[in-house]
């Protein structure tokens, strides 16, 4: 048997040639060049394998919803139609479309993102972000295709800028946000892309991608959707939704999907074409009372680990924060507004008690509610009602008095 024969068994049989032996070198370090060429391209083929391998070993299900707060019916909706693409039952030869319709800061773009890593990987061409709200006049919709030379919008290379990032990765995971609001040129190329997996500018440059998978979002049919996830909530429980299984819920949502969504979907998209090529149309409810409770302790707890990371501080909060954040709670604006009411609230008294020399890296500190005493001077404060401690090693508290920036007095030197 020949060295290549014998290499090309070696890796059969699962040989790791990233090994080096007892000096230090690898299998390709040893080599002849010819031998060398052939250990490096088995190799790569070997690492890719893996990498795919322990991609396979997580479960889009769990990754979901141990990463998003609430959203059970979307991430139930989004992995069984993965699921289904994985096990080979869905056609191939055109990509996979999904729409993500709610409010916003529900966690799309986050899903998107996490479906991207799970999918594709951690690479930077994975994933890409497509804002379709810049494409909204025929001038800008001919920059994002890619006009013949003389037209409208044409630029030098011709090609448009959705054709060169596909480029790098024909099977990326490609978010379109706020595809409602798109000129509809560019929801007849999204069309063609969608139906043949082929995309081609306006130069004639075309590539195939029938492997990608596309998501779109839109921010519509709020209010729709706040009633429809209050009659999930009060008539299923939480294990029928995440588990999907119970007919009647999926009634439900079918209904739903087909009464009271495709009439706002077709008035947006206005064509029934496009919305006839979504495989999956999932979901984003409101959080519940549960749910923005669950992510404010998230995040929260994200803070905390900054601040063990950066600072070497251990963080920790009595309980009652939770009903006082809770009261701040936004729906309109989602998990988005909460994480700036904790910047805000909590982020914000932190870096100050560092900049003043407060506190130092080792120590306890501790975040609490001041009581309300009704005083107007702290009613009006409102964001003064957390204070922040220092423990001592005896257990002790020791408040510190952080000094904010004197507002009033900036708008009077402001005005002046
Ligand atoms: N369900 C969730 N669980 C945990 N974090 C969330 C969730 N939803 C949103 N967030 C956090 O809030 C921020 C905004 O979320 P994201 O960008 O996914 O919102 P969105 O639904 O895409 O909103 P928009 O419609 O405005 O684009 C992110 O930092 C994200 O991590
Ligand atoms: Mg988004």
């Amino acid at each position: 048997m020949g060295h290549h024969s014998l290499i090309s068994l070696l890796y059969q049989y699962g040989v790791d040639g990233s090994l080096e032996n007892g000096k230090g070198y690898t299998a390709a370090e040893l080599g002849t060049d010819k031998s060398k060429a052939q250990i490096l391209a088995l190799e790569a083929e070997r690492k890719k394998k893996r990498n795919s391998e322990v991609f396979r070993n997580v479960n889009l299900k769990e990754v979901l919803t141990t990463e998003l707060v609430g959203q059970r019916l979307a991430i139930e909706q989004v992995s069984s139609v993965v699921n289904r693409l994985e096990m080979g039952w869905t056609n191939c030869k055109h990509p996979m479309v999904l729409l993500f319709v709610g409010a916003t800061g529900l966690g799309k773009t986050e899903m998107a993102k996490r479906l991207a890593q799970y999918l594709r990987g951690n690479s930077k061409t994975s994933f890409v972000h497509v804002n379709l709200s810049e494409y909204q006049t025929e001038h800008e919709a001919a920059k994002f295709i890619g006009s013949p030379p003389g037209y409208v919008g044409y630029s030098e290379s011709g090609d448009g800028q959705l054709i060169s990032l596909l480029a790098k990765n024909p099977k990326a995971v490609v978010l379109f946000d706020e595809a409602d609001k798109a000129h509809p040129n560019v929801l007849t190329t999204l069309l063609q892309l969608f139906d043949e997996g082929r995309l081609t500018s306006g130069s004639g440059k075309s590539i195939d991608c029938p492997e990608a998978v596309f998501v779109l979002t839109a921010n519509l049919a709020i209010d729709q959707i706040k009633d429809f996830g209050d009659g999930l909530r009060k008539f299923f429980s939480p294990q029928s939704i995440e588990s999907g299984n119970n007919n009647r819920m999926q009634d439900y949502v079918h209904y739903f999907k087909s009464r009271l969504l495709h009439g706002p979907l077709k008035k947006a998209f206005k064509r029934d074409e496009l919305l006839g090529r979504i495989n999956e149309l999932a979901i984003f409810l409101p959080f519940s009372k549960a749910e923005q409770r669950k992510l404010i302790e998230t995040q929260l707890c994200q803070v905390r680990s900054l601040a063990a990371k950066n600072h070497g501080i251990t963080l920790t909060w009595d309980s009652s924060l939770y009903d006082f954040l809770l009261k701040t709670f936004n729906q309109s604006y989602g998990a988005r507004h909460m994480r700036h009411e904790i910047d805000r609230k909590v982020v914000n008294r932190l870096s100050t008690a560092f900049d003043e020399g407060l506190c130092r890296p080792g120590e306890f500190l501790h975040l609490e509610l001041h009581p309300d005493l009704g005083d107007d001077s702290i009613k009006h404060m409102k964001d003064q009602r957390i204070r922040l401690c220092r423990i001592s090693p005896l257990n002790t508290k020791e408040y510190l008095d952080i000094r904010f920036a004197d507002f009033e007095e900036l708008f009077r030197l402001e005005a002046s």
